[in-house]
């Protein structure tokens, strides 16, 4: 293992039975709380926003906003939030995905993407993949170009990568830690 990655792997706390028993929660806390390991984070992410060509960063609410701010920030694109449901004030555009016990809804302001973008979508964990998955049909339905997807954080055994294959259409889905 590098040593990025051995850094970033240290700093992140399993959490047994959280939220709920069974499941065991990656907390990044202790990761945004070292200085050393969150700019490490954001520099890896930003060369990634380089690498891809990308136009604008989008986070998602709400681990993907600390976590891609300062990537935008960094790599010196814009910002875009997507947002859970009713947190916007503009025209929207709303996405609705299966949760495992009912649904939710994912929006983004319309106007902050066009036809000249490509994005760059930012997360902290990529699990089962329903959030990145309804995210990209977002800004596809926005009209924008999805340039990639980078997490910290892949659970490589919930298939979310599989799932996000037909979406993703050749965009790289990039995972700095596997676990
Ligand atoms: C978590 C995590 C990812 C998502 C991954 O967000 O931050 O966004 O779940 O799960 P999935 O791949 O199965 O969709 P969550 O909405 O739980 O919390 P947050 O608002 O703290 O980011
Ligand atoms: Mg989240």
């Amino acid at each position: 293992m590098t040593d990025i990655k051995e850094l970033l792997l240290s700093r992140i706390r399993d959490v047994a039975d959280y939220p709920e028993p069974g499941v065991m929660f990656k907390d990044i806390t202790p990761l945004l709380a070292d200085p050393a390991a969150f700019t490490a984070l954001t520099d890896a992410l930003a060369e990634i926003a380089a690498n891809t060509g990308a136009t604008k960063v989008v986070g998602l609410e709400a681990r993907g906003f600390i976590l891609g701010a300062p990537v935008a920030v960094r790599a010196g694109l814009g910002f875009v939030p997507v947002r859970k449901a009713g947190k916007l004030p503009g025209a929207t555009l709303g996405q609705t995905y299966d949760l495992e016990y009912g649904s939710a809804e994912i929006e983004v302001h319309a106007e902050d993407l066009s036809a000249e973008d490509r994005i760059l979508i930012i997360d902290d964990v990529l699990a089962t993949g329903g959030t990145a998955e309804a995210s990209i049909q977002l800004m596809r339905r926005a009209g924008a170009e999805v340039a990639g997807l980078a997490v910290l954080m892949e659970l490589g055994f919930l298939g979310g990568r599989a799932r996000l294959e037909p979406s993703l259409t050749g965009a790289p889905l990039e995972a700095l830690l596997t676990v």
